[in-house]
């Protein structure tokens, strides 16, 4: 079933706001393009959004608040972050921040780092989502990974629309691209992805970036040391594509059979990476050596799969 197009009104926006809270997966308009929305914390629902893109990785994902002050609850704003954000919120600019201790946006949304990625977006519906939910939302633009980003409603329709629950019709977009990422993570802002606000822009109210940190142009250039936060990565050794735990190992079980932990006793992938990041801490946690079951190379068991490959690297 293809999911339905309406305007825009408070009676949509609740609408839009209770499936949401139920898990589901609701496309919204916002100033760069259509965002494919999810409640941050539910892992769950995140999980259904990576299914739904179809991307082979858990790349990180935005989370949308309506202003600074939802944003201090979730990241750890310096004062050049706070210069950024003032200067252009709501508005096409993300900023990469240290997670804050009362953040809410799930391990999963965040693709394991410490890190969390915000944005204020300067749109009436996408606003007025926001407000109907109270809480942030992870949205990635409503395209499936490898196609082009969607600005109107008809391309969500097209690409998405058997895997959203509900498309909300903004009408064209603005600006067509996505914001601009700026990591505040060091003491130099630096920009991760050019956007709709220019580095120019940008300069003129923290000062000019030096050349790596404008971007891409000096690619060679390795990023220092504290410019990316770590991923999770577990203490303990971890051997992939088990179909049987040694003695000395604890077991995470993928479909039915004994394990210490299971990712997903219906053998259901969705399930499996909604709980991967929580059951892989709380094995690490207790044991130091962990088998894993055969997960298969397939949908959302690819970025699983990958997921686990960087946790098994030990360097
Ligand atoms: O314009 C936009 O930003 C659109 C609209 C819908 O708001 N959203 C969007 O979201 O492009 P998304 O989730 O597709 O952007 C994800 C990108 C990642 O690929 C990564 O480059 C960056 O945001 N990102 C997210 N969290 C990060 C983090 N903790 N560290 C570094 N980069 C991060
Ligand atoms: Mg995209």
């Amino acid at each position: 079933m293809t999911a339905p197009v309406l305007p825009p009104n408070a009676e949509t926006f609740a609408r839009a706001a209770s499936c949401l809270e139920a898990g589901g997966l609701v496309a919204v308009p916002t100033e760069t393009v259509y965002g494919l929305a999810a409640d941050a914390a539910n892992e769950k629902a995140v999980a259904r959004l990576y299914a739904a893109k179809g991307r082979p990785r858990f790349n990180p994902l935005i989370a949308h608040i309506p202003d600074r002050r939802a944003a201090e609850r979730e990241g750890r704003f310096s004062p050049v972050a706070r210069q950024l954000a003032d200067a252009f919120w709501p508005g096409p600019l993300t900023l990469v921040l240290p997670v804050a201790e009362t953040g809410t946006v799930c391990e999963l949304a965040r693709a394991g780092l410490e890190s969390v990625a915000l944005r204020a977006p300067n749109h009436p519906v996408a606003a007025s989502v926001l407000e109907a939910f109270g809480r942030p939302l992870v949205a990635p633009s409503a395209n499936p990974s490898g196609k082009i980003s969607p600005t109107e409603a008809a391309h969500v329709a097209s690409d998405l629309g058997d895997v959203v629950d509900l498309i909300l019709d903004g009408g064209p977009c603005q600006h067509g691209i996505e914001s601009t990422i700026v990591s505040c993570l060091a003491e130099a802002p630096q920009i991760l992805r050019p956007g709709t606000i220019t580095q120019v822009e940008i300069e003129a109210v923290v000062g000019s970036l030096d050349k790596a940190a404008a971007g891409g142009i000096d690619k060679a250039r390795p990023i220092a040391p504290g410019q990316l936060s770590r991923h999770y990565a577990p203490d303990a050794h971890l051997r992939l594509d088990a179909e049987k735990p040694e003695p000395s190992e604890a077991y995470l079980g993928f479909g039915p059979g004994p394990a210490t932990a299971n990712l997903s006793e219906a053998s259901d992938l969705v399930e499996a990476a909604s709980r991967l990041f929580r059951l892989l801490r709380w094995l690490d946690e207790r044991h130091d050596r962990i088998a894993v079951a055969p997960i298969p190379r397939t949908g959302l068991g690819l970025a699983i799969n990958d997921r686990l490959a960087l946790a098994a690297k030990r360097d």
